[in-house]
């Protein structure tokens, strides 16, 4: 019942011939970057690069989310060869956990080693700011059900997978020195995961905030449990897009999430080049 390594073997297969295909060799990347809303632009992309829609890849899901385009680019961000995924899929748009996550599995055969996570959130912990950037310590992730949850495919890791250093404390580390380097101010939180769509109640956040959280958000949760099961290593950034929930007397709304796209862009792509450097 090796449901997703087939799926996935699939998907990698055609990956590798398409990367091919277009750039007339294999570059084989050992780092993957996930662009979530309002990082959609935020690297610089090399002239040399190749581009597949994920409506093209055998049994990939696609994004229903304006401003999630839906595009695995295979490119150099400065020297490096990576994966990058503009645009991801959630939860909240119907699919299970175990499809949302499926590009980590590809990622696992296609031989990446560490992943780049990034998503909007809003902001829990009263000392951050609209605009801010965080680099994700842990997460909560109580509410959701587990993408390796069901049979387990013994290919990609253990039945019961640690979630000690989930996100890696060296590659935070760099992160932290590339961000100081690079002038943005990077804080360090956790993430905690609601399924959405709906934004959190005010009480919610309350709790969240008793609970240990300091940012709120609907993604990135899966994709990192997919990644730790398959051990690859992860690096998490958070653009605080809004305060959560209560947390000041403005409703929370979509529209301050999109409005941070031009600022992230501009902020967040010399420090992540420089960061995928020292990885
Ligand atoms: N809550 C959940 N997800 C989010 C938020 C929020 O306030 N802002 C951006 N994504």
């Amino acid at each position: 019942m090796a449901k997703w390594y087939e799926k996935a073997v699939k998907a990698a297969d055609f990956l590798k011939k398409s990367i091919e295909e277009q750039l007339g060799f294999l570059p084989n990347p050992e780092v993957a970057l996930i662009l979530g809303t309002c990082f959609g632009e935020a690297v610089n992309f090399s002239e040399e690069k190749a581009i597949i829609s994920y409506n093209e890849i055998p049994e990939y899901t696609v994004s229903t989310v304006n401003g999630h385009s839906g595009k695995l680019i295979c490119c150099k961000i400065g020297e490096v060869w990576c994966y990058v995924m503009q645009g991801r899929t959630h939860y909240y748009e119907g699919y299970e956990t175990d499809e949302v996550v499926l590009p980590i599995r590809v990622f696992s055969l296609l031989g990446v080693k560490n992943l780049i996570v990034t998503n909007a959130a809003g902001g829990i912990n009263t000392s951050y700011k609209v605009g801010d950037f965080v680099a994700i310590s842990d997460h909560l992730s109580f509410f959701a059900p587990s993408p390796i949850r069901g049979v387990n495919e013994e290919y990609f890791g253990l039945r019961f997978p640690s979630m000690d250093n989930a996100y890696d404390t060296e590659l935070r580390e760099k992160a932290l020195n590339c961000a100081s380097e690079t002038n943005i101010t990077m804080h360090i939180g956790v993430y905690a995961y609601m399924r959405g769509p709906q934004f959190e109640t005010p009480a919610e956040i309350k709790a969240l905030r008793i609970l240990g959280g300091d940012l709120a958000g609907m993604s990135t949760v899966p994709e990192v449990i997919a990644a730790r099961h398959c051990g690859i290593k992860v690096a998490g950034f958070s653009c605080v897009t809004n305060m959560a929930a209560g947390v000041t007397e403005k409703a929370v709304s979509h529209e301050d999430v999109s409005d941070t796209e031009n600022q992230v862009k501009e902020i967040f792509a010399p420090f992540i080049e420089k960061f995928i450097q020292m990885i």
